[in-house]
């Protein structure tokens, strides 16, 4: 099964709406030549109407960064699945780790928000990782298993193509240390595994994982090269249209070369 690669802005909290307006203006041509990769740009809820407006029926997806898995009520500055559905969000971010560090997110309100997001059609991008003191203990796995097992046990019957995993080592967040493709690799083959272990072959081999901390146009070559690696979630080098554009190249050379 082949698996169609994507490349995801995480613009976090960035850019007014006069300037995600010139940014999609300037991407959308530009990602129009990309029709083998999946382009995704991650927005602020304030500029996603617009954003998502102007993205339109292009091949690029708006997406929001976080949303809260009621539908509605008494829950203060929340933003649920059918307000993203409202503003056509196709798209959202699921339990980033400045979620789960900053605002205190735990396993099971991540495993809600991305339950919730598949039954609403919404694509969630699941986010899993480690500290750098969990992998100097050796802990990673004990972490990142947590993390994808709760979201699994929600789950139910979905498809494997109805989620993206998105591995962020949180000490490769913003730090420009990104982790070596080989330990990207091996974390993401690890969680292919168990994906195949609970859910079965056909689940395993359509889920999408990305790899995400401080992805640059230098080292998106390499990354995107390893066997298992279907595209990267990228914070600071989404900020500009000219290297976030570089990154989706990258993502359609390796395509190219997997196809010769
Ligand atoms: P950077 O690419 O800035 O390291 O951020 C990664 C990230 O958190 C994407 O969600």
């Amino acid at each position: 099964m082949t698996r169609r690669p994507m490349m995801a802005a995480n613009w976090k909290m960035n850019k007014t709406i006069r300037e995600a307006q010139e940014y999609t203006a300037a991407l959308l041509p530009r990602a129009a030549d990309s029709e083998d990769v999946d382009v995704v740009v991650c927005v602020p809820f304030t500029c996603l109407h617009e954003v998502g407006r102007m993205a339109g029926d292009s091949t690029v997806i708006a997406g929001a960064q976080n949303f809260y898995h009621e539908d509605s009520g008494a829950y203060t500055g929340e933003v649920s699945a059918p307000m993203l559905l409202d503003v056509e969000a196709g798209a959202v971010i699921v339990g980033h780790s400045e979620r789960r560090e900053v605002f205190g997110e735990t396993d099971d309100m991540v495993a809600r928000k991305a339950k919730r997001a598949v039954e609403a059609g919404i694509l969630p991008i699941v986010c899993v990782g480690e500290t750098k003191e969990e992998r100097d203990a050796g802990d990673m796995w004990e972490k990142v298993s947590g993390q994808v097992g709760q979201v699994l046990e929600e789950l139910e019957d979905a498809g494997g193509e109805s989620l993206v995993f998105a591995y962020e080592p949180i000490w490769a967040i913003g730090t420009g240390d990104t982790a070596t493709p080989e330990d990207a690799q091996d974390a993401i083959g690890k969680i292919r595994d168990l994906l195949r272990e609970t859910q079965g072959d056909d689940f395993a081999a359509s889920v999408r994982i990305l790899y995400g901390g401080s992805v640059k146009p230098e080292n998106a070559a390499e990354i995107m090269a390893q066997e298992g690696i279907d595209g990267a979630l990228v914070g600071g080098a989404s900020l500009e249209v000219e290297s976030f554009v570089e990154l989706i190249g990258a993502a359609q050379n390796a395509v190219a070369q997997t196809e010769q």
